[in-house]
């Protein structure tokens, strides 16, 4: 019996060994967090690095490269950089610390103490819907590879539907970007909750109409949850390859062809697609986009990632240009990070996106600016600086959402 038992475990553990199971989970212990100090920006150095690393957690040709690395490959990796920090010991010890996924409650404050499974944000956005619906609808732009909706909240003022020029919110591009879930959804809260009680929310959401969408990655987001907890994607093959997903800020129509800033590699975290606009997700989200550019037009659009607290504007694809209102764009982001810093205190860069962070083509904002015909683009980049990352412990939602609503509010108030 005893021989029997320990055989047959021994032939399970092997036969998982070969053929792992699709819903199998990363198992994240024992691998670490380097911060990588590059001698120069080289896309080739990331590349090869991009080979050995479980994950490259900010690429796109950095000379600082944060990524996630086993234990056994730690000495390699190194061998690349003339500097190499650990910023987390144990990856695996720091997700046990996120705090996990919360069981559904309807919408209220406590909502943004916990992070939340893509099936309880979807009832989310439902419930607060249902709960104010003279003002606000559900939305959607477009379907995922998977088939998932894209799905979102419409809120109006007192000009009725429809009768104001368009701010719009993207939050979750990237899968693994929890807090902007949060971040997105507390906006959407916070405009219809205070409309009746607040007259400067009153007076924003009277301003404008709101186009809110916390996921437009829903592919790439119910992963983290099931198998992969950093991954960044959406969920998109290419035949005759077994790499998996297109970098959904890498594959918007325009200038996605330019050199430099995406990989054609499909294995890469920054892979552009085969053509440009070719993820259904962007093509949702374009066609969003150029709707709105044809009513009433768009005002304003955020595209929220984290982390690396930074406010940017186009553009990516070009460091040496810069967009005809860039001085108002700075005026604005100059306001909002001493908006969100007279808050917590958190402190936040801001610029042209390629001069600031790096190049990147086929980007969000890039395709609002120019194709969208927005007055103001912005991306932020959400907490922290890379010492949590993208793993940021539950008692940080609510600091973060509260700090970056400020944020919010005052470029609103300006745009
Ligand atoms: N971290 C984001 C990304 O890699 C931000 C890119 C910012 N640049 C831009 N052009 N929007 O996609
Ligand atoms: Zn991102």
């Amino acid at each position: 019996m005893k021989s029997f038992l320990l055989s047959s475990l021994l032939f399970s553990t092997i036969l998982a060994g070969v053929v792992p199971r699709a819903t199998e989970k990363v198992d994240y212990h024992g691998f670490k967090v380097l911060r990588l100090e590059l001698t120069e920006k080289s896309a080739k150095v990331e590349a090869k690095i991009e080979e050995l690393v479980a994950h490259v957690l900010n690429p796109g040709t950095s000379s600082v490269l944060d990524v996630v690395v086993s234990a056994d490959k730690v000495k390699a990796v190194s061998a690349f950089a003339k500097k190499s920090t650990v910023i987390t010991e144990d990856v695996g010890l720091a997700l046990e610390g996120e705090g996990g996924i919360s069981a559904y409650s309807v919408p209220s404050e406590t909502w943004f103490t916990a992070y939340h499974s893509y099936a309880d944000h979807m009832q989310f956005i439902k419930d607060l819907q249902a709960s104010f619906t003279s003002n606000s609808e559900i939305i959607t732009a477009g379907t995922s590879v998977q088939g998932r909706v894209l799905t979102g909240i419409h809120i109006w003022g007192s000009g009725g539907k429809g009768s104001k020029p368009a701010v719009l919110f993207h939050g979750t591009v990237h899968a693994r970007e929890w807090i902007t879930t949060m971040t997105v959804e507390y906006i959407a809260w916070q405009l219809l909750t205070k409309y009746g009680s607040d007259a400067s929310v009153k007076a924003l959401v009277d301003k404008f109409d709101f186009y809110i969408m916390p996921i437009v990655n829903p592919d790439g987001f119910a992963y983290t949850q099931t198998n992969d907890r950093l991954w960044r994607k959406n969920r998109q093959t290419v035949s005759g390859n077994s790499c998996v997903g297109r970098d959904n800020n890498r594959n918007w129509s325009y200038k996605w062809e330019v050199t430099g800033g995406a990989s054609t590699n499909p294995c890469s975290e920054t892979f552009k697609g085969l053509a440009a606009g070719d993820a259904p997700e962007n093509k949702g989200m374009m066609a969003q986009v150029t709707s709105l550019r044809d009513g009433k037009g768009l005002r304003l659009y955020i595209d929220f990632h984290s982390y690396g607290q930074y406010i940017l504007w186009p553009y990516g694809y070009n460091c040496n240009l810069v967009v005809e209102n860039d001085a108002q764009h700075r005026s604005l982001a100059t306001a909002a990070a001493a908006a969100i810093k007279a808050v917590s205190g958190t402190a936040y860069t801001y610029g042209p996106s390629c001069s600031t962070l790096y190049a990147t083509t086929g980007s969000s904002t890039d395709y609002t600016d120019v194709v969208g015909n927005a007055t103001y683009s912005y991306t932020y980049e959400l907490r922290d600086k890379g010492n949590s990352g993208f793993v940021l412990p539950v008692n940080q939602i609510q600091p973060t959402v509260r700090e970056t609503w400020a944020g919010v509010v005052s470029m609103l108030k300006s745009a």
